[in-house]
């Protein structure tokens, strides 16, 4: 029997340069992963999509924040209190484990938000013992995931590794807002580290102790709460998994997002929105639209934060593994920090309805109301999405070629094209080189091989979804002089076929092929 996908997938990906597990030599604990160059490549592309999405809507504005917060800030947000896992103990071996992770694996359902009594009971109901020696497991407890530390030699500074970007976006808000005009909506994201000290790493990427999210803090008058380009969008359709009725699983339906919103799936247009733009990146990435869903979460598992969850998860060879999740915060953290740092965090803006002016009077100062914003919050784990990506690309061999390789859209490849001297003599390296600088200068991302053979190296770009080849040759030399200038082989990556096109156009149609997303020649 083959392994599943998934082994396979990361022996590629660690063989290939897209991962390494980190610290390696030292066998350090799991959970923590180094991208090598070709993965580096697609995480920063997938970044980059997200921004173009996320980020470059009027008024959207990026910042980066700290990753190291003080105590006081994570007690206001809940995170000390609240962002906990459940875990039992082996009263033999001492290991810890996830306890509804283990009831997970036994049952085949959810346990997701259960109550450690209700753990408790499902242990012993399904006489779950531990995974690693038999032994009986002990009480099931709470486990805090923040990474402590502290702040100056001292140690009287207690501080945590943040949890989450979203923290800094909020303590950032006040001045943010009044920089920009002192307007609402307004909308922060970034894109940075976070940690969180797993009980149980596993499943690689899936659950790590360092990853990276991009997550968008949308901040609104709860009184306004439409979303400018909804009504363009509203017709799409998405697929949804509506949370159970009772004990009953309800199925997955696809329905367009005005219908969703009617329907109280989701708490407002402006989430209805994030759902749409998620969408859309999705698609970018080539992760198929079959393959992923919306997962409306039941209320018993809304964070402690959320007055409403829609999880994107996609569909893998782990399983169904939740990449993103869009929640409705409200006034939860601008609140919060208000009443622990004792800092006002109202606003002061113009109200709904202000009043028209008379004919012939000047027109009243427009009424106003002080209020905490509310917030829709979209949050993407970068390293799950990543790894979506890289199951959705990844072509057995025999599926087109001999070899295992990667079907990337041009947009997510590590690089757009390899250039390729036929041989690393007769100047056929100058004009290589030549080419490659003017595709740099042209803002192409590309690579530079000049050994083994020419099929060799085609092989090794389709094993990391390199979308195209360039091959300078002797006819690429001998018809430098001719009318129109020199011509080069360009190799499409998923058909294998090649066209002879001139030199100086390269540029251009790379950057044009690349756009449309071409592929292959015919
Ligand atoms: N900001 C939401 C999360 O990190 O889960």
């Amino acid at each position: 029997m083959s392994p599943p996908l998934h082994e396979r997938l990361m022996e590629l990906a660690i063989s290939r340069g897209f991962l390494l597990p980190s610290a390696e030599i030292y066998q350090a604990p799991g959970g923590f992963y180094d991208y090598g160059p070709a993965g580096a490549a697609i995480k920063r592309h997938i970044q980059e999509r997200w921004r173009q999405l996320f980020i470059t809507e009027p008024g959207f504005l990026e910042i980066e924040s700290c990753t190291v917060l003080p105590q006081p800030v994570l007690v206001a947000s809940g995170h000390v209190e609240h962002f906990a896992d459940p875990v039992c103990e082996c009263t033999k071996c001492k290991q810890r484990f996830r306890a509804d992770h283990l009831l997970e694996q036994k049952t085949m359902q959810s346990w997701a938000g259960k109550q450690p009594v209700e753990l408790n009971e499902g242990l012993l109901a399904n006489q779950i013992k531990c995974p690693a020696c038999k032994g009986d497991l002990g009480v099931v407890g709470w486990a805090n995931l923040m990474f402590p530390t502290s702040i100056g030699a001292g140690g009287d500074n207690p501080a945590y590794l943040r949890p989450e970007t979203a923290q800094g976006i909020f303590l950032d808000f006040k001045r943010l807002f009044v920089q920009q005009g002192s307007k609402l909506p307004l909308a922060v994201g970034q894109i940075g580290r976070s940690y969180r000290n797993e009980v149980s790493p596993r499943q690689g990427l899936i659950r790590q102790r360092e990853f990276t999210q991009m997550e968008l803090e949308y901040f609104f008058n709860p009184a306004q709460d439409k979303m400018d380009g909804f009504e363009k969008i509203k017709g799409e359709t998405v697929r949804i998994l509506p949370p159970a009725d009772g004990d009953t699983p309800l199925a997955e339906q696809d329905i367009r997002l005005a219908d969703a919103l009617q329907q109280g799936y989701f708490p407002n247009e402006i989430l209805a929105y994030m759902i749409h733009l998620e969408d859309r990146l999705y698609a970018s990435l080539g992760i198929p639209k079959n393959k992923y869903r919306f997962r409306v979460m039941p209320r018993d598992e809304l964070p402690h934060y959320s007055k409403g969850n829609v999880d994107l998860e996609v569909q893998t060879s782990y399983g169904w593994i939740e990449t993103s999740g869009i929640a409705y915060r409200t006034d939860f953290d601008l609140s919060q920090h208000a009443k622990h740092s004792k800092k006002d965090m109202n606003v002061t803006v113009v109200a709904e309805s202000a009043a028209a002016s008379e004919p012939g009077k000047p027109a009243p100062a427009p009424p106003t109301t002080r209020l905490v914003p509310h917030v829709v919050e979209p949050s993407m784990g970068v390293d799950r999405t990543f790894w979506c990506v890289l199951e959705s690309a990844y072509r057995p061999a025999g599926e087109g070629k001999e070899w295992e390789w990667f079907a990337f859209p041009p947009a997510v490849a590590p690089y757009v094209a390899g250039v390729f001297p036929l041989m690393r003599k007769d100047g056929l390296e100058e004009i290589a080189q030549e080419l490659l600088t003017a595709l740099r200068a042209a803002g192409l991302e590309v690579y530079y091989a000049s050994s083994g053979s020419i099929g060799k190296r085609y092989a090794r770009a389709d094993e990391i979804g390199v979308p195209y080849g360039i091959t300078i040759d002797y006819e690429t030399k001998e018809k430098a002089n001719e009318p129109g200038g020199p011509t080069v082989t360009v190799r499409f990556r998923d058909d294998g076929a090649q066209e002879r096109v001139k030199i100086s156009e390269v540029p251009v149609l790379l950057a044009k092929w690349a756009k449309a997303g071409k592929v292959r020649k015919g």
